[in-house]
């Protein structure tokens, strides 16, 4: 039976939640969590829904094989497609990101804002619901293949990709651009180059590790010992772990 002293899952379909667990363990340092990469099974977002639930079933699985307390799913498509589901069948607390919508809206002059995120992401009622409510001058910007060149740190190719994105739109009217995926999180400083200083760039970590310190205080859950980390992937761990160790120092650093 899972207590405080047990850690929270936190899954992805690879190394994008990283930068969401780097966000989570700076609100919560005395926690202990356990970071799952889905990444023999990603991309999650361009599968059909099913296809993609049944990998979070997986998932979930294994973290629940763990003894987890709670979980958080650091990946905006796993949490459009499971979330409700999830919460539904499971009794420990389920912490979802969603892209940074409502901060966009809040910080809105009279701009666009960009929503990137994967083509999932942007088809089902999750952020359907969100944009008719906060999605007043923004513009869904689907982006297939992206997350790819960020699991393969494919920097050069990222900025190109990204340049071709924004090239239909005038840049000095975009008032944000909000990474509705967690991998775009990685690409913050290639954004910093295209974009004018004007432009503020959102993600929904901070937010995500607000609701986790939220749900677990209300459940009288919150650790008090010493915090720690441990990785794991569905990929080759040789090659996967190091890259997730490298972006997490690198998250970590970009918190402080
Ligand atoms: N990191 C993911 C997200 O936040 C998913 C990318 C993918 O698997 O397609 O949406």
């Amino acid at each position: 039976m899972a207590d405080k002293r047990s850690p929270v899952g936190v899954f992805d379909s690879g190394v994008g939640g990283i930068g969401t667990l780097a966000a989570l363990r700076r609100e919560l340092p005395k926690e202990r969590f356990l970071f799952y990469g889905d990444t023999a099974n990603a991309p999650y977002g361009t599968k059909t829904r099913e296809a993609c639930m049944a990998c979070i079933d997986h998932v979930m699985q294994r973290l629940l094989a763990q003894d987890v307390k709670a979980v958080v799913i650091a990946c905006n498509t796993a949490s459009a497609v499971a979330a409700a589901e999830l919460r539904a069948r499971c009794e420990l607390p389920i912490v979802a990101i969603e892209p940074a919508l409502k901060p966009a809206y809040e910080l809105r002059r009279d701009g666009t804002i960009l929503v990137l995120a994967t083509p999932m992401t942007l088809q089902l009622e999750k952020f359907r619901a969100l944009y008719e409510r906060y999605g007043e001058g923004a513009v869904p910007l689907p982006c297939p293949g992206l997350m790819e060149l960020v699991e393969q740190e494919a920097h050069e190719q990222a900025r190109r990709y990204l340049t071709e994105l924004f090239s239909p739109y005038d840049l000095n009217r975009v008032d944000a651009v909000v990474l509705g995926c967690t991998h775009y999180v990685f690409l913050r400083p290639i954004l910093r180059e295209l974009l004018p200083d004007t432009v503020s760039v959102l993600d929904g970590n901070q937010g995500t590790a607000r609701q986790l310190r939220r749900v677990l205080t209300a459940r009288g859950l919150l650790a008090d010992g010493v915090g720690s980390v441990m990785l794991e992937t569905s990929g080759d761990p040789a090659k996967v772990i190091p890259v997730m160790e490298r972006l997490l120092v690198r998250a970590e650093k970009e918190l402080q």
